[in-house]
Formats: structure tokens, C-alpha cells, sequence
């Protein structure tokens, strides 16, 4: 981890607000392996950060106060289930900074949300991320990437790898991580559902068919290296026969439509297609960048998702923008 400042001050508009963008990710490899005593799972993951941002902007005020705009919203109100008050992990954050750094979480935030809630894409661990860098600067706490990555993992398991981006293995419940080498791009057109899914009921329904004998233990959870070796070195093909995820089998039984759409997926194109982190968006890679873009539209056509979006990684994590 870096010793410099993640953002530092001067990064302050003249309009007296700071904005921080962080990235979507989708987890080319998920292992999941025993529930641990704390309720959370022994995780072997490869985070990959995707280039579908949220952005957080951030000004002087008295007290904390929250404004959420963006995907999701018919009338421009809120996006539907996310809180604008102290459930918001933003405003943890913020509280989080504040104690941490000895000053008054005085800020209002106003989150623009493209990643859409409980879709298994981090949409609300990258608000956090983003929501650290941005109150980082506003405040001039200097804290370290280092001391932001201690904050991150306290607000949750996929926050570190918000604030990281890139690729990377993650560990422990995944916010241990190690910056993995990619050296290309690649190219994923994500199929987003109408409807999300909570995350701790995705990981009890794992559980549940382990329990019951449906699935294998999660002692014997797959090695990275295979994902790992793909990402180095291409081609596509490789990674598409890496890809695997533990939650996709759970999130299938919980949603049974999403098989539908995994399969609509290869059919029109995609070099292999699966469940972003606990679903319910599909992660579908393409060739290539015109691939992704054919695919897209082609998956627009076939009515299986709310709506597409043609992504790239790696795209890096939390930074401030302007
Ligand atoms: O860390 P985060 O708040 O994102 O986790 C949300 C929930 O997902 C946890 O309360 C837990 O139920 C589940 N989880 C888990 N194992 C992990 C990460 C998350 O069981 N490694």
C-alpha cells in the first residue's frame, strides 16, 4: 500500500465541492468456503473493477446530510431501497473518516448512481470508496491510502477493493487483497436485472444446499490460479474457461429467470457468461470491444434484462475527479 496522500487537499472546486468516482467490479473467480464464528465466509475472490462509475460530491455543510440521484429512479426521487440517511454506507463512511481524522463530519453528499443497488456489482461499496477519497480532500485529513484501506474494510467486505480497483486477489471475507498484473483489456457487456438481491440471503441459500448436500463442500473450494494465469496472459477463451463463481448456483435457485438469461448470453455471442458476485446482474464477456458493443444490442433485443451496459477492466478504484 502507498504511503502518499489518497487525495489531499487543493482538490477543492470553486464552487467549494469535491467529486470521487469509483468503479463497478465483477469477481471473475469466487470461492467461498466455510461460514466463519463472525457470520462471515472464508473467501478466495479475483476482483475485477469494471468502467461503470458512481460519483460522489461533497461540500461544506453543517452536520451530515445525503442527497441519492441517479439509475434506478422513475421520478428523480431516490433510487428504490436506498436509504438517504445513516443506513447509507456513505454516511458511515463519512462518520468513520470523521472520528478517525479528530474532525466534525460536517458534509453534504450527493451520490449520482449508475451502478444499480443489489446487483452483486459493490454499486454501494464504491459510493464508500468514493465518499473517502472526496470528505479526504474536503476536510484535508491527509490520511494515507493506507489508513482509507483500514477504514474500508471496516465498512464493508468489498469496500478495500472500491478504493483499489484494478485486479485483485482478495482473501480473509475479501477485503485482504493483492494487486494482480493485468496486461489487457477486457471487454464484459453486463445484463442488470429489474429486481436485486440481498447479499446475506444469497450466501444463507449457499448454506442451505450445502447443508442439504445439493452443492460440495466449501472446503474444497477451487484454485485461483487458473483465473489468475488467464488474466496474464489472454486470450479470451482462457478466461472465459476460468470464470467461476460459488454464489451463481444459490443466486439460480433464488431467481430461476437468470438461467434463462445466462443462456441467452452465450446464445447471442458472449465467449462465456456468469453471476456477478451474488447476482442477480449477469457478467457476459465479449471478444473485443465491437464485440461487446454487438453483443449489447443484441441483449437489449432479447428482453431478458431491465437494461445493458458495455463495460471494460481494469479501470482504477476510487480517485478524485477534476
Ligand atoms: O461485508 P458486507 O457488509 O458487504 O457483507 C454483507 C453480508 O454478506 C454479510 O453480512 C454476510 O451475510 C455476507 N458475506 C459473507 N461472507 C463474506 C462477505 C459477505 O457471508 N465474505
Amino acid at each position: 500500500m502507498s504511503n502518499t496522500t489518497a487525495g489531499g487537499p487543493g482538490r477543492i472546486a470553486g464552487d467549494g465541492s469535491v467529486v470521487a468516482r469509483a468503479p463497478a467490479k465483477v469477481n471473475v473467480h469466487l470461492g467461498v468456503g466455510p461460514l466463519r464464528d463472525d457470520g462471515f465466509h472464508e473467501l478466495q475472490t479475483v476482483f475485477l473493477a469494471v468502467s461503470l462509475f458512481d460519483t460522489v460530491t461533497v461540500r461544506r455543510s453543517t452536520g451530515l446530510s445525503l442527497e441519492v440521484r441517479g439509475e434506478g429512479t422513475a421520478d428523480g426521487a431516490g433510487p428504490a431501497g436506498v436509504p438517504s440517511d445513516s443506513r447509507n454506507l456513505v454516511w458511515q463512511a463519512a462518520e468513520l473518516l470523521a472520528r478517525h481524522a479528530g474532525v466534525a463530519a460536517d458534509a453534504h453528499l450527493v451520490v449520482d448512481k449508475s451502478i444499480p443497488a443489489a446487483a452483486g456489482l459493490a454499486g454501494g461499496s464504491a459510493d464508500a470508496a468514493a465518499t473517502l477519497v472526496a470528505l479526504d480532500a474536503l476536510w484535508g485529513t491527509r490520511a494515507t491510502r493506507g489508513d482509507l484501506a483500514a477504514l474500508a474494510a471496516q465498512l464493508g467486505s468489498d469496500v478495500p477493493f472500491s478504493l483499489l480497483g484494478g485486479v485483485a486477489l482478495g482473501t480473509g471475507r475479501g477485503e485482504r487483497l493483492s494487486p494482480v498484473l493485468a496486461r489487457r483489456r477486457w471487454d464484459w457487456v453486463l445484463g442488470i436485472a429489474g429486481e436485486g438481491l440481498s447479499t446475506p440471503t444469497v450466501y444463507g441459500e449457499l448454506d442451505a444446499l450445502r447443508a442439504a448436500g445439493e452443492l460440495p463442500d466449501g472446503a474444497v473450494a477451487a484454485s485461483t490460479e487458473p483465473v489468475l494465469a488467464a488474466l496474464r496472459s489472454g486470450p479470451v477463451s482462457a478466461l472465459a474457461a476460468a470464470l467461476s463463481n460459488d454464489l451463481q448456483a444459490p443466486a439460480v435457485r433464488l431467481r430461476p429467470e437468470l438461467r434463462r438469461a445466462l443462456r441467452a448470453a452465450t446464445e447471442l455471442g458472449a465467449a462465456a457468461a456468469l453471476v456477478s458476485g451474488s447476482g442477480p446482474t449477469v457478467a457476459a464477456l465479449a471478444e473485443d470491444e465491437d464485440g461487446a458493443a454487438r453483443l449489447a444490442t443484441e441483449l437489449a433485443g432479447a428482453g431478458a434484462f431491465r437494461a445493458v451496459r458495455a463495460v471494460h477492466g481494469p479501470v482504477p478504484g476510487a480517485r478524485l475527479v477534476g
